[in-house]
This record gives C-alpha cells, sequence and structure tokens, in this order.
C-alpha cells in the first residue's frame, strides 16, 4: 500500500534528498558526473522552496513504513512557451517501484489538481536524452511543443517542453481521485489517499 499526502514545508530537507537521489539514479547516464556527485540537500531545498514561492504545490507518497517513493509537483508553468497553462513541476518515483503504476498515479492527481484550478492545458520540461520519461509522457496523451536548452555547469543539455490539452470539469463533476471539483480548489488532495499496487 502506497499513502499519499499533501507535501508539507517541514518534509522539504527530505524531499530534497530524494530528489538528489531520483536524479543520480536517472540522470547518471547522460549528465556530467561531477554535477550529480556534487548534489546537495541545503541546494535541492532552495530550489524546492523557489518553486512552492512560485505557486508550486505537491504531493508524497510513502510505503506502509513511512519511506519516501514518490513525488508529483505542479502549478502555474513558468515555461514562457506555454503561457498561461499549468505544469508538472517534478515527478519522481523511487527506482525499485518504477513501472508499478505509481507514477501514472501521481500523475493523474497532479493533472486532476490543475484541472480543479482551471488549467485547460498542461505542460512539462524532460531532458530529451530521459527516453523512458519521455515515453511515459507521450503514452500519457503530452506532445512535444518546444525545446530548449539548460546550461549546467558548462554543460548544455536539450530538453523536450511537452503539453496536453485538458478536458474541462463540470462545476459538479467528481475527478477519478476521489475529490470533487469544489474541494480540489484547495489545490492539494484534501485527505489521505491510500492506493494499493
Ligand atoms: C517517469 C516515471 C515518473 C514514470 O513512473 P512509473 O511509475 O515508472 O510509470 P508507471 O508504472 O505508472 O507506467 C509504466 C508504463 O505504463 C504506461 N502507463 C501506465 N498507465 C497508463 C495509462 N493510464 N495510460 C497510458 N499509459 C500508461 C506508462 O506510459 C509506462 O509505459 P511502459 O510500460 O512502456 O514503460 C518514473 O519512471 C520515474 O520516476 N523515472 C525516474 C525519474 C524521472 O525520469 N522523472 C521524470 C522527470 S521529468
Amino acid at each position: 500500500m502506497t499513502l499519499i499526502t499533501p507535501l508539507l514545508d517541514e518534509e522539504i530537507p527530505e524531499l530534497a534528498a530524494f530528489i538528489n537521489e531520483c536524479w543520480r539514479t536517472t540522470y547518471g547516464g547522460f549528465i556530467h558526473a561531477s554535477f550529480l556527485a556534487g548534489l546537495t540537500a541545503a541546494e535541492q531545498s532552495m530550489r524546492l522552496r523557489g518553486q512552492r514561492d512560485r505557486g508550486q504545490v505537491g504531493v508524497l507518497a510513502r510505503s506502509d513504513d513511512g519511506e519516501l517513493v514518490g513525488v508529483v509537483t505542479y502549478g502555474p508553468t513558468h515555461l514562457e512557451v506555454l503561457g498561461d497553462a499549468g505544469e508538472i513541476g517534478k515527478l519522481y518515483v523511487h527506482a525499485p517501484l518504477i513501472g508499478t503504476g505509481l507514477g501514472h498515479r501521481l500523475l493523474t492527481i497532479a493533472e486532476d489538481a490543475l484541472t480543479a484550478m482551471g488549467y485547460s492545458r498542461i505542460g512539462l520540461d524532460v531532458f530529451t536524452a530521459n527516453q523512458r520519461a519521455v515515453d511515459f509522457y507521450h503514452a500519457h496523451g503530452y506532445v512535444t511543443v518546444g525545446r530548449k536548452i539548460d546550461h549546467i555547469e558548462g554543460h548544455d543539455y536539450p530538453l523536450d517542453i511537452m503539453a496536453k490539452d485538458m478536458p474541462s470539469l463540470g462545476s459538479t463533476e467528481t475527478s477519478s481521485t476521489g475529490h470533487t471539483a469544489r474541494s480540489q480548489r484547495l489545490h492539494v488532495p484534501d485527505t489521505v489517499d491510500v492506493v494499493a499496487h
């Protein structure tokens, strides 16, 4: 079983360490090693607080014993090409759980919440070399609408900017997370959600 709860400020340092571990595991094949080796939880926490201050919220997934196994953050986009779309900020699943459906579950929660916030279009950016993630988003209806380059310590890394149009919610429609559109205006699931996988 997996517990899904809204991300709290006091959980940011733990999330930062989790994201650093995911970056090292996922990006090891294509981002230079010295950057990944030098990642610190303090710097990652600063990035997360910056995202929060720009309006991103999120949910965490935890295993029965409380271990952090997944995250999705979402909110208004910072990507100019996406205009006033909503954005999936960070989506990471603990490596041993990849392919178990948790990524789909987290993405769906974020899409439902963004739709309830009134966004009719959702976008994200993903390293072009991260083929598994690009395929995952394609399978969920996202198409590449632009490209950008991240400059990291003198190296250039291309990213795909992907987006999809969402069907609008009726005023009383219930989302796949079981929350009504009204409760989702709180921007995060308002109850603990338990998912089996
Ligand atoms: C990308 C990531 C979040 C996906 O999460 P996941 O838990 O592995 O994905 P799921 O188990 O939900 O989905 C696995 C597969 O089923 C597909 N799938 C699942 N539910 C689906 C649905 N309802 N509709 C369409 N496709 C679906 C997925 O596209 C994927 O296809 P595959 O079998 O060809 O790989 C995860 O692999 C991950 O954390 N990777 C490392 C970090 C990363 O790259 N994050 C993204 C950064 S932008």
